[in-house]
């Protein structure tokens, strides 16, 4: 997972509109506090955030993403720590005011260990925001095709069903000289049974936007 696909990644992702995470943690943390970006892939929330005066450090499972992440920030002349780390284990550095966690990396790990490894590694009072694709949104997905060529690549990218609430994407990318394909898991549940785990955690849950694609929480340790 996030091996190749790393090196088109930003190019796939260009509608995004990332301005929307970097604003969600502009509102509700201030710039003394330390971020932990937890699968903070490329840098795109967390280089903004870095270039606005944010003290923040990345965890990504991919060394494939945190090497782009590192080559933007050469690029973009700022710097911060990056770590490969999977958030279904202890991640175990210092303790932080605020955890960020966006573009649905919580949909990708088993979301009560990671729930858990980033409830401990926050200070008292600390923040953990996150988004989760929607349930019934993501279930409309299914059997979802998009199919693309730009000048440096075509790709086919399958989201395919994989059970309740489980897609299954199924990613080919074709260059001029290369071919190859990727599948990733992801799977997402009714937002109570995200409230239910984090409150039964410690946490203090709010929804900050629900607009039926995608959910955003904040929780307070
Ligand atoms: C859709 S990307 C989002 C990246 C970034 N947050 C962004 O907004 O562009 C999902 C990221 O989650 C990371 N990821 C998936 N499973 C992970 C795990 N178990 N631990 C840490 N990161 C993980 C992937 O490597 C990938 O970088």
């Amino acid at each position: 997972m996030y091996n190749n696909f790393s090196y088109y990644y930003d190019l796939m992702m260009q509608d995004v509109c990332y301005d929307i995470f970097v604003d969600i943690v502009k509102e509700n943390v201030s710039l003394d506090k330390t971020i932990l970006d937890c699968g903070c892939g490329t840098g795109n929330v967390s280089i903004p955030l870095a270039k606005d005066g944010y003290n923040i450090t990345g965890i990504d499972l991919s060394s494939d993403m945190l090497t782009i992440c590192k080559s933007k920030q050469e690029k973009e002349n700022v710097n911060f720590p990056l770590y490969e780390n999977n958030l279904e284990e202890e991640i175990g550095f210092e303790l932080y005011d605020c955890c960020i966690s966006f573009l649905d990396v919580i949909n990708y790990v088993d979301y009560k260990l990671a729930f858990k490894n980033i409830y401990d590694c926050l200070k008292c009072g600390g923040i953990f925001i996150f988004d989760v694709n929607d349930f019934n949104y993501q279930e409309s997905m299914k059997n979802y095709v998009e199919e693309d060529t730009n000048d440096l690549f075509s790709y086919t990218w399958k989201i395919l069903d994989n059970g309740v609430g489980k897609i299954k994407h199924d990613l080919t990318i074709k260059t001029k000289d290369d071919e190859f394909r990727e599948i990733h898991y992801q799977e997402t549940y009714p937002k109570e049974v995200y409230i239910k785990e984090l409150e039964s955690l410690g946490f203090k849950v709010e929804i900050l936007i629900d607009d039926n694609i995608k959910v955003f929480f904040k929780c307070i340790k």
